[in-house]
């Protein structure tokens, strides 16, 4: 049989989601809605590669001597963490969130644990947002020792440990506050993000053996 002969590829296709978050505290619904159509094109990319590598591999193309082979799958970290954080970004919000978590919950007790006390672990974790550079703020938890730890990432695909859980997912990229704030104004941004976080959602992650955010 001819290597290259046409064969049956099959592929994964995403789903965008959709997040209700009017009527956040700070972050404008204009706002959410531009950062949501960014997140868009980051599925329809997954899917297109996805497509492409499928029917390449499909065709025989999958060698290490076809350079667009291997630009198209070292390209996939990109998108998909692209789309995998901002899904956990925009599930970690709620209009009406609470200030904080509960004093009595697992959250509190984990962050406490990890950080000496929430109000050390937020100080650490809004001083890295405020770090110069754009990206990404972390809150992971080791699965293997449940020790939490919060995280820089630069671009998407550089930096997340393999197999830690994301409790809360911060994006300090411009696009995500310039509609609403100053590229100066970023702790502004940071403080409204800290108003709208949705605790319940984080002590899910907590809790929950894999990772949880909405996909199908
Ligand atoms: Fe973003």
């Amino acid at each position: 049989m001819n290597a290259y002969a046409p064969k049956i590829f099959v592929s994964k296709t995403y789903k965008e989601q959709t997040f209700d978050l009017h009527g956040l505290d700070g972050i404008s619904d204009a706002q959410i809605r531009e950062h949501l159509a960014l997140y868009a094109g980051y599925v329809k990319q997954v899917n297109v590669l996805n497509e492409e590598l499928a029917a390449m591999t499909g065709r025989g193309q999958a060698s290490v001597k076809d350079r667009e082979f291997g630009d198209l799958t070292r390209h996939l970290g990109f998108e998909y963490n692209g789309m995998i954080l901002h899904e956990c970004y925009f599930s970690n919000l709620r209009p009406a969130a609470d200030p904080k978590p509960s004093s009595g919950s697992g959250l509190a007790a984990a962050l406490s644990e990890s950080f000496g006390s929430v109000e050390q672990w937020q100080a650490a974790f809004q001083a890295i947002g405020a770090m110069r550079g754009v990206g990404w703020v972390i809150l992971f938890q080791d699965p293997a020792t449940d020790w939490l730890t919060n995280h820089w990432i630069t671009l998407h695909q550089e930096g997340v440990p393999a197999g830690f859980k994301p409790l809360l997912v911060m994006d300090v990229w411009e696009h995500a506050f310039m509609r609403d704030y100053q590229a100066t104004e970023r702790g502004k941004y940071i403080e409204a993000f800290f108003r709208n976080i949705d605790w319940r959602t984080v002590e899910r992650r907590l809790v929950e053996a894999s990772a949880v955010r909405l996909a199908r």
